[in-house]
């Protein structure tokens, strides 16, 4: 007899993207992301305005992915949401959807830690992307992320590194609002890093034991530098952008790479995936393919829009967990700090 196969949606309100999607076993039939302009203007996301937006876009959203897919709301197997970690604001407009259209529809509710989806988002079927081999290293780098998981199996997992204080994609940011960029600042750091020396200027990395990492110092470091040579040359920054841009990038790759070597050292692990925002970066991309000769590593690298926050990744988590029948009590509650 034929398998049947299995429909999740998979809605992601963590931040300020409201994500809904539709797949097919481990296949993504949908994809749809609504994410919120509005934030630019104030140069970081406001939690307010992003649950208030989540409220406005997530009929919608699923709207779309359902047609996108062909799927008919009937035809879905799960509901599965992300529970945390996140903005509580923002994560009760999913949770709280997710829950009334899986008690109307009379189908399992699955929740979702959002970390374990970044992680698990590999596992999505691609014709062109291979599924990393158990046990593997995750680094996951966002605007709101910055880990090192030991990966065993789908479901254990082991935070070996996290950041004390900003996230890496944080470190771009505040380094761009510093050079007047507009936000996120990363992609254009990034942008402008291809075109400058990186070694013109030079910041020095944090000291932090273990595999741990610490982004807040470098941000100080870059205002002080910037505020520094601007006093000697009112033109310093707009002179040199690129050289800046390319010297902060060095540094925060140097950074990544230290503890991620580290890491493959204390663990004997040479499978490594990224995920979030950060790892669209080119240098850090460069800096995994030259490792894989250098230190013969093999590195795993989704799809973008796989990487920033999605539903799809949360959908793939569901559809693991619809296999062991893990599903949530309709008192499941969105929580901020949720860990892996
Ligand atoms: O995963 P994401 O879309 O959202 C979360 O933060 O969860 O990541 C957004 C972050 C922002 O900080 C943005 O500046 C950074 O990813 N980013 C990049 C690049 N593209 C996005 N940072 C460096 N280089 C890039 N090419
Ligand atoms: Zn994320």
């Amino acid at each position: 007899m034929e398998k049947e196969n299995i429909y999740i949606l998979g809605i992601e309100s963590s931040c300020d993207d409201t994500s809904t999607a539709v797949l097919c076993n481990d296949k993504i039939l949908s994809n749809v992301v609504a994410d919120q302009k509005i934030h630019a203007e104030y140069g970081g996301v406001v939690p307010e305005l992003a649950s208030r937006a989540h409220q406005q876009n997530i009929v919608p959203v699923v709207h779309q992915a359902l047609e996108k897919a062909g799927v008919n709301k009937d035809q879905l197997s799960a509901i599965a949401f992300t529970r945390g970690p996140g903005l509580m604001g923002s994560l009760l407009v999913g949770t709280s959807f997710a829950k009334s259209l899986a008690y109307g529809l009379h189908i399992p509710l699955i929740d979702v830690n959002h970390m374990q989806a970044h992680i698990l988002a590999h596992f999505i079927d691609e014709d062109d992307h291979a599924k990393p081999p158990f046990p593997f290293l995750a680094m996951t780098i966002s605007g709101g992320h910055t880990q090192i998981v030991k990966v065993s199996n789908h479901f254990e997992m082991e935070v070996i590194g996290e950041t004390i204080d900003d996230a890496v994609g944080e470190a771009y940011d505040k380094s761009g609002k510093v050079l007047g960029l507009g936000y996120p600042a990363g992609p254009e750091i990034d942008r402008r890093a291809q075109l400058g020396n990186p070694k013109a200027y030079k910041f020095t990395k944090p000291k932090v034991d273990g595999l741990n990492f610490s982004f807040s110092g470098l941000k100080t470091a870059i205002l002080y530098f910037v505020q520094r040579e601007t006093k000697a040359n009112a033109n310093f920054v707009e002179e040199n952008l690129n050289d800046i841009c390319a010297s902060i990038q060095y540094t925060i790759i140097g950074i990544l790479m230290d503890k991620l070597k580290l890491a493959v050292k204390q663990t004997s692990i040479k499978h490594i995936a990224i995920g979030g925002g950060v790892s669209a970066n080119s240098g850090i991309r460069k800096a995994l393919k030259d490792g894989e000769q250098k230190f013969g590593w093999t590195t795993y690298i989704p799809k973008l829009e796989y990487t920033t926050d999605n539903a799809a990744m949360i959908a793939i988590v569901g559809y693991l967990k619809f296999l062991k029948k893990d599903f949530s009590d309709f008192d499941v509650m969105a929580t901020a700090r949720l860990k892996i």
